[in-house]
């Protein structure tokens, strides 16, 4: 029998999508413009299609503009950087998320690096990974952003708490340790190269799991009533043999039997990934 409650991600991301919604109007009635965002798509990538197309409705049903450019995967890095600079010019846009991966030909950092920091609503421009290590204010990563507002609406302060990030990538990993240690957590980060990751993951009070590896932490790795934010989406053939069905990096049924909360895949962090882009698209219009 399951223990842990089920962080329910999505209704906190309605909740957090009705916050902006309002927001938006109320900057509006005082005179504002909406909020515009700029979303860029390099090629076909079957994934990033799916993910870009619902960060466009979740826009519109908050009242921000989306203006989205596509261009085709033979787009010449030279192409992509003229059209970035052009949307860093544009006093229309307040925020720009140029959708990765981009195609091998286009040295992905180069990108995120001509985007002008106060438009870099991803966060992932080294101004801002730097002014999140320094603590400094300035655009968060969306995903890290979330799990941080999951941690928060779950278990209030978490100051003090043992927390480890498995993952160190710098979408994810990196800024996740960075909100954690900000947040006043005991933070370790494991990877791949870690030792004894098991023994590590049971001292934590907060397990965060952005590896992408299909239900790699496993139940008898955690301290029972911590709670876990599992970031991973993985896809894997259904044991039938029919299909496919999308996991998390943790074994869920074990880790629910151990845990004291835990979230869902999907239905858990991915629905806040949206929501804080559309908070930090808020922000950029706001400051502008
Ligand atoms: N690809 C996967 N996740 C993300 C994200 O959060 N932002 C962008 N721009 N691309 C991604």
């Amino acid at each position: 029998m399951s223990l842990g409650q089920i962080i329910d991600g999505k209704a906190h991301a309605l909740r957090l999508r009705a916050d902006i919604a309002q927001a938006v109007i109320a900057a509006q009635a005082a005179g504002a413009r909406a909020p515009a965002l700029a979303v860029v798509l390099v090629g076909e990538d079957p994934a990033s299609q799916v993910y870009v197309r619902n960060k466009i409705a979740a826009c519109h049903e908050a009242g921000i503009i989306s203006i989205e450019h596509r261009r085709d995967a033979t787009l010449s890095q030279a192409e992509l950087l003229a059209l970035v600079a052009e949307l860093n010019r544009d006093r229309q846009v307040d925020g720009i998320l140029v959708q990765l991966p981009l195609p091998p030909h286009i040295d992905s950092a180069a990108v995120i690096s001509a985007i002008a920091p106060d438009k870099d609503v991803d966060g992932f421009h080294p101004v801002n990974a730097g002014r999140l290590a320094t603590g400094l204010d300035g655009f968060v990563p969306c995903t890290p952003l979330g799990c941080l507002r999951l941690l928060e609406a779950t278990l209030g302060d978490i100051s003090g708490a043992e927390a480890i990030v498995i993952g160190r990538s710098n979408i994810v990993g990196r800024p996740m340790a960075s909100l954690l240690i900000g947040a006043s957590a005991t933070v370790t980060v494991a990877h791949s190269r870690s030792r004894d990751l098991p023994e590590l993951t049971r001292r934590a009070d907060i397990v965060v799991a952005a590896v992408g590896r299909p239900e790699m932490v496993r139940g008898h790795w955690l301290k029972p009533g911590c709670t876990v934010i599992d970031v991973g989406i993985n896809r894997v053939a259904k044991e039938s043999g029919t299909g496919t069905r999308l996991v998390g990096d943790v074994a869920f049924a074990e880790a629910a039997d151990v845990a004291a909360h835990i979230t869902p895949v999907p239905g858990g962090v991915g629905p806040m990934t949206i929501a804080c882009l559309l908070e930090n698209t808020l922000k950029a219009a706001s400051r502008a």
